[in-house]
């Protein structure tokens, strides 16, 4: 793999830390590889578990690993970078990709607005909103979980067999809704032990909680979501001038 200076001023965690990131980054570690565990690492190179566990959470924090619980540690894929242009869906997202977009639905309820949420649809308070829980996929792999409210009015018909596939598509082409605009504000959160079993990650591990609201062309609110994603697979842009 590389070799490692015991004699060097460099400390040791960061020599093994920069031996990693190199085959890394030149290929030599691919993507998805399950790295050997840290007692195979302090035995290769001599060292204590400690060492080795220091290098590998700072890979981990990196980006460049990533932990998955009772399976190992394995070489990070490259993270989408996703525009904050556009009011894109998730499955537009994932499909401009090149990948395979689906859902588990974890619920889906009829639900009385509180007055939040009333002012966020700008409906009267209690009125029925629908609230949907998502686990989002990417090729079969958990990307982000969404919970989303929206007013039964916009929608009296929606079936749970819609909620699988794109919901903005459904809104689109078979509500005839057109989505015009929205707010979004990002923030940074830590998975709860539920967010973090139907994300397949480590209960703790960062995550970027998107909240959406999307309005219609008539300045009606479409939706009102928040959308916790996987802060080992995403990262956001914008292009920005002056
Ligand atoms: C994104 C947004 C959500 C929105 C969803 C719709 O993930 N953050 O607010 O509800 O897209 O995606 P789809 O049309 O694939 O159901």
């Amino acid at each position: 793999m590389f070799t490692i200076k015991k004699d060097s001023p460099v400390p040791i965690y960061f020599q093994i830390e920069e031996g990693i990131k190199e085959s890394i980054q030149k290929g030599s570690l691919k993507p998805g590889h399950l790295m050997p565990s840290e007692r195979e690492f302090s035995e290769r190179f001599e060292v204590s578990r400690m060492t080795v566990r220091q290098a590998i959470t700072n890979l981990v924090n990196g980006g460049y690993l990533v932990r998955q619980r009772g399976k190992g540690t394995f070489v990070a894929s490259p993270k989408f970078d996703r525009s904050l242009q556009g009011l894109t869906s998730f499955s537009e997202d994932m499909r401009s990709r090149g990948m395979t977009p689906s859902s588990r639905l974890i619920s889906f309820s009829m639900i009385n607005a509180s007055q939040q949420l009333a002012d966020r649809l700008m409906i009267d308070v209690n009125e029925e909103v629908y609230e949907i829980k998502r686990v989002r996929l990417a090729d079969g792999i958990p990307m982000a979980y969404e919970v989303l409210y929206m007013a039964e009015s916009l929608a009296p018909s929606l079936e749970k067999d819609k909620l699988l596939s794109s919901l903005y598509d459904y809104a689109q082409q078979d509500l005839q809704l057109h989505i015009a605009k929205g707010k979004q504000v990002i923030e940074a959160t830590n998975a709860t032990k539920e967010e973090a079993d139907l994300l397949e990650i480590n209960e703790g591990d960062s995550l970027l909680l998107i909240e959406r609201q999307a309005i219609l062309s008539n300045d009606r609110p479409f939706e009102f979501a928040r959308s916790l994603y996987r802060a080992d697979r995403y990262k956001f842009s914008i292009e920005i001038n002056r």
